[in-house]
């Protein structure tokens, strides 16, 4: 299975955070927001990632991650010269994802939770059209949103219904099968001018392909889109790793687990650290 990141966008909501540098590049606590959702395609044991993202973001990003050697992966880079949509992701993807199934996430949003791993495992293995992954929220009209019957089954989806049928927002991380790309292909932009995520699962669901898995209690889902929510999500990872003594979204300490790299890598990249406390975290797990 492929990976896209798409970190695209303006950032227009954080301004003036994001005048001068890319959304997904500021802080959440202790490291960048790209960390996060890049952490959850490598614990889905995906190692080709396309991020996309604006022609003034691609060098910082690239700056950052490099060609992802380092940390065991193949990481490319593709440009969105404007923001027209997440599913023009697939069709900038095209080529990447190679007629394979693909996941695509988006570069602000984070995911907490123990047995996430096996969760993104099932769904990969089940996978039968899409999967998509829903969050009990109390503002679902912010967000996609998906209505379940008794049984958990889909039955409708709408992008930030000003009358929401459910609680269930629809996350930012999606996989796919090999026919994302073309239903991609076939969209029209929408009222406001994108080619719109939620027109693909539409399709899908259709179609009846549609899955949703739900994640809820015990799990954590933020965006961190907004000033407040970025905030919230560097206090929740604050809380966390101040608490366990762990690292939330260490992307080292991942690659090290899934046997990408091995501790003397890791320590070596510890040691390029070694004056921040992330940096003293990879030396100490690498021993
Ligand atoms: C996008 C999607 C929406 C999804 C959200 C998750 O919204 O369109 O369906 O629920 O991401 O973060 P956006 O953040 O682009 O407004």
């Amino acid at each position: 299975m492929k990976g896209i990141l798409l970190a695209g966008g303006t950032g227009s909501r954080l301004y003036p955070l994001t005048k001068a540098t890319s959304k997904q590049l500021l802080p959440v606590y202790d490291k960048p927001m790209v960390y996060y959702p890049l952490s959850v395609l490598m614990l889905a044991g995906i190692r080709e990632i396309l991020v996309i993202s604006t022609p003034d973001s691609l060098p910082w990003l690239r700056g950052l991650l490099g060609d992802g050697s380092r940390l065991g992966l193949e990481i490319t880079y593709a440009e969105q010269a404007e923001p027209r949509g997440i599913a023009e992701a697939l069709l900038i993807g095209a080529d990447h994802i190679g007629g394979e199934p693909c996941a695509l996430i988006l570069g602000d949003n984070i995911f907490h939770g123990a047995g996430f791993p096996a969760i993104l495992r099932e769904a990969q293995q089940t996978l039968d059209g899409c999967v998509l992954f829903g969050y009990p929220v109390s503002d679902p009209e912010r967000y996609g949103v998906g209505e379940v019957d008794e049984n958990g089954v889909l039955l409708s989806i709408e992008e930030k219904p000003l009358r929401p049928r459910s609680n269930n927002a629809l996350t930012g991380l999606y996989f796919y099968d090999s026919e994302a790309v073309e239903i991609a292909r076939d969209l029209a932009p929408s009222a406001r001018g994108e080619l719109e995520i939620t027109d693909v699962n539409k399709h899908y669901l259709k179609n009846g392909r549609a899955r949703l898995v739900r994640l809820s209690r015990g799990f954590t889902w933020l965006d961190a889109g907004t000033h407040d929510s970025l905030l919230a999500a560097s206090q929740y990872v604050h809380v966390i790793e101040e608490r366990q003594g762990i690292r939330v979204a260490c992307v080292e300490e991942i690659a090290l687990h899934m046997g990408y790299i091995t501790a003397e890598e890791c320590h070596a990249i510890g040691v390029e650290m070694k004056n921040s406390e992330y940096g003293q975290y990879l030396m100490q797990i690498a021993q």
